[in-house]
């Protein structure tokens, strides 16, 4: 049997296994054979986008503060890693760019926006993705849609993805009825079915759920026809699609 063509998708990186958000978390995605990073971004206080899940850098570092009100070096003072474990001390909060500079191009960065400050972020995420060449291997995902739509004004050769918690009723109508192309649909796995993908499949629109660790589920979710599978174990997932096709 041929390895079904499905994206191991690191959420926040190997969030299961490294500190969130940082780039010791893409390399280790990337080491275990990821296809594609998921990560958030904020908007800092001196314009930079940085990636961290959170508003605040509370939970993920030593300090305490609102990305918003902070400048990229205030910023850069935070251990992001030493509260994940000491073997990640020394972990700094990443910029967008440095990701970009990171990660190889053959692995695709998706990018959610948590939140848009005033439209603030898009034109500095549309800059950002042309300047280091990045628009055609990024997704750029939010459950702010309205923050989607003005990426595509600025930047319409962007792929965009649905991102959604509800079920809507008809997932791929969410997609062909959103007014311009949309390249993924998001859904929380427990909220969408066989029939719900293939029907996204047929009109060609991929299909990513979130966030799925359990290997009887990323199972069902292969079993599904999932176009991607965005987890915290990319490497378990990895080992899963490697032995379907043995
Ligand atoms: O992009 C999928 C998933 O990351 C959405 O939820 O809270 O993990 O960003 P959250
Ligand atoms: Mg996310």
């Amino acid at each position: 049997m041929t390895q079904p063509s499905v994206l191991v998708i690191a959420h926040r990186g190997a969030k299961g296994e490294a500190p969130e958000n940082t780039l010791g978390a893409f390399r280790l995605g990337i080491e275990q054979g990821c296809d594609a990073i998921e990560l958030d971004v904020h908007l800092s206080k001196d314009g930079e986008i940085i990636v961290i899940h959170d508003f605040t850098i509370d939970r993920t570092t030593d300090r305490k503060g609102v990305v918003h009100e902070m400048t990229l070096s205030e910023l850069k003072q935070a251990d992001a890693g030493r509260w994940f474990s000491s073997q990640y001390e020394g972990e700094r909060i990443p910029t967008l760019e440095e990701v970009f500079d990171l990660v190889p191009p053959e692995v695709m960065i998706n990018v959610e926006i948590k939140d848009s400050y005033d439209r603030k972020l898009e034109p500095a995420l549309a800059e950002l993705m042309k300047r280091k060449d990045r628009v055609h291997n990024v997704v750029v995902s939010s459950f702010d849609h309205k923050s989607l739509l003005f990426l595509k004004l600025l930047l319409p050769e962007a792929k965009i993805g649905l991102l959604y918690e509800i079920n809507p009723g008809s997932h791929a109508g969410l997609a062909t009825g959103f007014g311009v192309p949309v390249y993924s649909l998001h859904p929380n796995f427990k909220r969408i079915n066989r029939e719900d993908i293939r029907d996204a499949l047929s009109k060609g629109i991929q299909v990513y759920p979130w966030t799925i660790n359990d290997e009887k589920k990323m199972k069902q979710a292969i079993e599904k026809g999932a176009s991607g599978i965005i987890t915290d174990f990319p490497g378990k997932l990895r080992k899963i699609l490697t032995a379907w096709s043995q």
